[in-house]
């Protein structure tokens, strides 16, 4: 697909292709038919020669090149930037191995693609690049996994919805997810390096990611939801959703950059069920996870849960990853009583089979729809899944057997 145009050797490039994550975003690369229709160069990437070999032989790919690159290697990752129209990364902890290669993307306008849920690093990218990245037009989308897809696009979907029927804007937006997965390694790691690094402050700031000047004067009514409730919008009772800290942010992002209306109210829960054995359920996963949330912060009790849990490059058994699935259940109200609701789901592990399908499909949305994107090929910054990659994004996973649907009128 690289045209004579542009010169770069490949059109997409993956980014910690060894990794646990990474094998299965080179599976979606070397076997989904409508990618390999595209035609497109593609590279695996990462640190070490030997593993990339190792993957390359486990999933070969007449198409595939190789590019060997440290993350600390300044010089190594202008080579790998340069050289590629699109990077994906899933080499995280984000906050120790992605900044050289956001920082090398911003200088050589390579659009980027990651499933980071690191808020505050996202925080530091946004400080440090957004400006020259929207000047640049390049597109820098962090969050292109379980989290914050479903709750971003949730909130798009609901919102153009609402236009559409009523002509009126969302005021509210609430999501309930139900899910059935593991966790991986790697996704501990980085939140045990979040948490090490001293930046649970920042990842309690409620608009932690909004631009300068835009947060609500009435910022303290978003707080995150701690307690049990029944809700009538689901007919559930619904407890804390332990991703919630994260996605709200990111929606939160969006709605400043697309306008969402003011004072715009966005919140997510976890889908307990209904009766009484529901509602016990739920206020013992909110005192769990208020306790929880509190003991982390200690350092010996993060020790010794580190110890505990599996270590990087570690994740559930296929099998368990094929058993998976999740539901995002959404409703959105307007300020006159107007109602629409929907629900994005999936079937397999939200954290590896289907953040494998959103990353990829928002890699692949890049790479080959640009002209379509919100804001046109010339549109850049640091930006959001729902901000950055919009419908062509729900068009695309709907394409790859994903439920982005809203209710009937
Ligand atoms: N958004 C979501 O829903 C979601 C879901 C799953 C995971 N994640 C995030 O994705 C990340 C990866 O998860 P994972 O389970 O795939 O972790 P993983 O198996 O530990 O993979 C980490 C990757 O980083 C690479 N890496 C480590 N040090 C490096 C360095 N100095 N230079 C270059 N590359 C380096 C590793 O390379 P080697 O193979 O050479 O060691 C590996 O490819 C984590 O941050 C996790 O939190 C997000």
């Amino acid at each position: 697909m690289a045209t004579a145009k542009d010169s770069r050797t490949y059109d997409v490039a993956l980014y910690g292709a060894s990794g646990f994550v990474g094998r299965q975003t080179v599976a979606y690369f070397a076997d989904q038919p409508h990618v390999k229709a595209l035609g497109l160069k593609w590279a695996i990437a990462g640190r070490s020669a030997d593993k990339l070999e190792a993957v390359r032989k486990d999933f070969p790919a007449s198409n595939m090149g190789v590019l060997v690159a440290e993350a600390h290697d300044a010089a190594a990752m202008d080579k790998l930037a340069r050289s590629t129209r699109v990077v994906l990364s899933t080499a995280g902890p984000f906050a120790l191995y992605g900044s050289e290669l956001v920082a090398a993307c911003v200088r050589h306008g390579t659009h980027y693609v990651d499933i980071t849920g690191e808020t505050p690093w996202v925080k530091g990218l946004i400080d440090q690049h957004h400006d020259e990245a929207q000047r640049k037009g390049v597109r820098i989308i962090p969050f292109c996994g379980f989290d914050s897809i479903p709750s971003d696009l949730s909130a798009r979907l609901a919102n153009e919805t609402m236009w559409e029927r009523f002509g009126e804007a969302c005021t509210q937006v609430k999501a309930a997810f139900s899910i059935r997965g593991g966790f991986n390694g790697g996704t501990l790691a980085s939140l045990f390096n979040m948490l090490a690094s001293g930046q649970s402050d920042a990842m309690a700031d409620l608009f932690l990611l909004n631009p300068e000047g835009k947060r609500p004067a009435n910022a303290d009514a978003h707080s995150d939801p701690i307690g049990p409730r029944h809700d009538p919008d689901f007919s559930a009772w619904l407890g804390p959703f332990m991703m919630s800290t994260i996605n709200t942010r990111v929606v939160r992002r969006s709605a400043a950059l697309l306008g969402y209306a003011d004072g715009y109210d966005y919140q997510e829960y976890l889908r307990l069920g209904r009766g009484p054995v529901a509602a016990m359920a739920a206020t013992t996963l909110s005192v769990g996870s208020f306790t929880s949330q509190l003991a982390l912060r200690l350092s010996p009790v993060r020790k010794l849960a580190q110890q505990l849990a599996p270590k990087p490059g570690a994740g559930p058994s296929e099998a368990s990853m094929d058993g998976g699935s999740f539901r995002c259940q959404f409703v959105g109200h307007s300020a006159s009583g107007k109602t629409v609701r929907g629900l994005i789901a999936d079937k397999g592990d939200p954290g590896n089979r289907a953040t494998t399908k959103m990353l990829c499909e928002s890699a692949l949305a890049l790479a080959v729809q640009l002209d379509a994107l919100p804001g046109g090929r010339l549109h850049g910054g640091l930006l959001t899944p729902a901000s950055g990659l919009g419908d062509v994004l729900v068009q695309r996973l709907r394409a790859a057997g994903m439920t982005l649907q809203v209710d009937p009128a």
